[in-house]
């Protein structure tokens, strides 16, 4: 129940509607900035995020420093109400400073020093580039640390790369001496160092992994990934300093990203571990919504996983940093957002858990490289488009929503995705070079329950299992022997553990387990698998599940049954016959191992027989076809509902009880009909 307590994770009690706002391309333009304030009214946004890319203009020259512009910007948007959203400028650096100080500029993996230019590309172990970052965000916290328009801290921007210079060099030798206690036997002992001769007798004969050497070693790139993690986080946490001691009381975030395709969590960092440093997550989204590889309904349930992980990160509401209100600049193809689409898509980050829909940027720069990056005002610097239009209606659908802000969502079921896990299984080399599909997995176990509008939290290994019912773990390639003794905590105490192939294999150290599959992990099987098949694409097998077949492709697992209970049979090769499929009962618990890839359909049916088995249920029940999705925000008073249509076609709903529409405070029941991207979004108060 203290999930369903309200959380302001910033100080507004509204949705933030805006974005980053970046006066500073536009100081020579008065009449533009005047205009600005007009268009943010008419636009129904609220909130600015300023100054992301601004050191240039903040400090043209080493130590002369230009605040006026942004004491107007910021004066500005308070009088009209507004708040703002500070970043501190690390992003991007000026030009001087890389000129007079070539250390803070990165070396690339190949060990070429990069020249100035482009953003997101300075040293993090650079003292100097520490001590700028610092006094910068110094100044900016006294300057406006008790503004009354300030709502919270964008740390920099997009946090992402490494660098390999010297400085960093000898930062992840130290790195690696803390691991391994200064004993460079327990290093060459994990990283499995006699194979190829590679048995290092001193600490700087260490390097970072690179193409033009090492890349070979699997425990050397997980610990650099690592050591990249820590690192960030290390420059991060020196911003801050300044902030924590002026502005204890602002909250603090940083943008977290995705991939575009697929929406795979962001591989540069291990999130899970950054989280702990932030009071709020954010994110920039960008889904290739209208794209030609897959309908809108299957984006969609992509969409609501990154976002259950990313708000399951600290169980809390989170925040959309930036968003486009129609195309972007850098996809294959930057197709318009559809009309309808914008609510749509926006109402689906609420419904998962954002308090916000703010883009990047808010008005479109004139020059430069992204230019023709959607935005809130566009180069005809007009209220009249059909985009800000768009972006009007998501304003007025927000004020409605206030209610809304700070609510978080419960769930029985959870999905385990582990950054760790993914990097050490993408660096495997075996099994299917490209056939992982690690995160495209967790999507197809995650499906079923967003098609019944069942929700899903999507944990990191850290967290508490024992709040769900249902845990899910496919592809837990690389778990320790920590997590597995949870893993069986979870089940001896009456949970329900779902594993797949390719699960058990290494430890943390990316070192094999010895003696076959962990005994903690056959003992709650019951079962364990001796050998896993990979397939080529032609190749056919399939599964018999309670009398009926299913495909599947890519991995298929042949196990010795030990005490479990077979549940689904091989049909073909020399595995025919033998289990695909078991379950076994644990103490309190049960677990399910799958042993192969299987097509959606068995998806759809072996999480429908779990459903009914565990009881689980929608928050809310509404009859609909495919590709609708109903998502719910609740307190402890009342249930938001947000019922979305993700198709091209009209849709008929039915709502199995009465609630009231947000928008209009009317009393709804029974048969609805949908527009194409339509949403509905209604709230029930909870019965007591
Ligand atoms: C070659 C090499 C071996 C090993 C095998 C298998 O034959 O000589 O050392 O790498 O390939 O990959
Ligand atoms: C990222 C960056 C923004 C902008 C957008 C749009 O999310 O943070 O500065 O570049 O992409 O391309």
């Amino acid at each position: 129940m203290s999930k369903l307590k309200k959380t302001f994770t910033t100080q507004a009690k509204f949705m933030l509607h805006g974005g980053d706002y970046n006066p500073d391309q536009w100081l020579d333009r008065p009449d533009i900035l005047m205009d600005d304030i007009e268009l943010m009214q008419l636009s129904k946004t609220n909130t600015f995020s300023l100054g992301i890319f601004a050191w240039s203009t903040l400090e043209p020259e080493e130590g002369v420093y230009h605040f006026e512009w942004l004491d107007e910007a910021i004066d500005n948007i308070y009088r009209i109400g507004g708040r703002v959203i500070l970043a501190t400028p690390s992003g991007a650096r000026p030009a001087w400073m890389s000129q007079k100080y070539p250390e803070v500029l990165r070396v690339n993996a190949s060990r070429v020093k990069q020249l100035p230019g482009g953003r997101h590309n300075h040293c993090f172990t650079s003292e100097i580039y520490r001590e700028k970052t610092q006094k910068m965000n110094r100044l900016l916290a006294e300057r406006y640390g008790d503004h009354p328009a300030l709502l919270m801290w964008h740390i920099s921007n997009e946090y992402g790369g490494g660098c390999h210079c010297e400085n960093c060099q000898g930062a992840f030798r130290n790195w690696l001496k803390e691991k391994y206690h200064h004993d460079i036997k327990l290093l060459n002992d994990a990283w499995w160092s006699p194979f190829w001769s590679h048995i290092f007798n001193d600490w700087s004969q260490i390097e970072s992994p690179s193409p033009i050497g090492e890349n070979a070693v699997h425990g050397l790139n997980l610990d650099w990934r690592r050591f990249v993690t820590d690192q960030t986080i290390s420059f991060f946490e020196n911003e801050i300093v300044p902030l924590k001691e002026l502005t204890p009381d602002i909250p603090i975030t940083t943008n977290f990203m995705a991939d575009t395709h697929d929406l795979i969590p962001f591989q540069g960092l291990d999130y899970s571990k950054f989280a702990k440093h932030l009071d709020v997550i954010s994110w920039d989204a960008y889904p290739a919504w209208h794209n030609d590889w897959e309908s809108t309904a299957d984006l969609a349930v992509k969409v609501g996983f990154i976002n259950d992980l990313y708000r399951s990160l600290k169980q809390q509401p989170f925040l959309l940093m930036e968003s486009t209100p129609s195309a972007v600049n850098w996809h294959r193809v930057n197709k318009a957002k559809r009309p309808g689409m914008h609510l749509l898509s926006s109402m689906q980050m609420i419904a998962h858990g954002s308090d916000s829909i703010l883009y990047f940027q808010w008005r479109k720069s004139r020059g430069s490289s992204e230019k023709f990056h959607g935005a809130v005002v566009d180069h005809d610097n007009s209220a009249d488009n059909r985009v800000f239009q768009e972006v009007t209606k998501v304003g007025e659908t927000l004020q409605q929503l206030s209610h809304v802000v700070g609510t978080n969502r419960s769930a029985d079921v959870a999905i385990l995705y582990d950054w760790d896990n993914h990097w050490a299984l993408e660096d495997a080399q075996g099994f299917g070079l490209e056939t992982k599909r690690y995160p495209q997995t967790l999507h197809q176990h995650y499906r079923p329950f967003w098609e019944q509008d069942i929700p899903v939290d999507v944990i990191t290994k850290e967290q508490d299992f024992s709040p769900y019912k249902l845990l899910i773990v496919p592809m837990l390639y690389l778990v320790s022997e920590q997590t597995i003794s949870r893993l069986k905590t979870f089940v001896a105490g009456g949970g329900t553990l779902v594993m797949t192939y390719i699960s058990g294999i290494v430890n943390e150290y990316d070192l094999t387990y010895m003696g076959g599959w962990p005994q903690d992990l056959q003992g709650i099987f019951g079962m364990k698998p001796v050998e896993t098949d990979t397939l080529y694409p032609a190749d056919r097998n399939y599964v018999n599940y309670q009398n009926k077949l299913y495909g599947l492709q890519d991995y298929a697992t042949v196990i010795e049954n030990q005490s479990a209970q077979t549940e689904g049979l091989y049909q073909e090769d020399f595995y025919a016959h033998t289990p695909a499929v078991t379950s076994h009962r644990y103490k309190q618990g049960k677990t399910y191992y799958i042993g192969a890839r299987l097509h959606d359909n068995f998806h759809k049916d072996f999480y429908q027989t779990l459903i009914s088995e565990l009881s689980l249920a929608p928050v809310f029940a509404v009859q609909h076809e495919e590709g609708v999705s109903v998502q719910v925000r609740q307190s402890e008073e009342k249930d938001f509902i947000f019922i979305m249509n993700f198709t091209e076609v009209e849709q008929q709903i039915t709502l199995e009880t009465t609630v009231k529409d947000t928008a209009t405070e009317k009393e709804l029941a029974g048969e609805i009909t949908l527009a194409k991207y339509e949403v509905k979004i209604v709230e029930k108060e909870k019965a007591h």
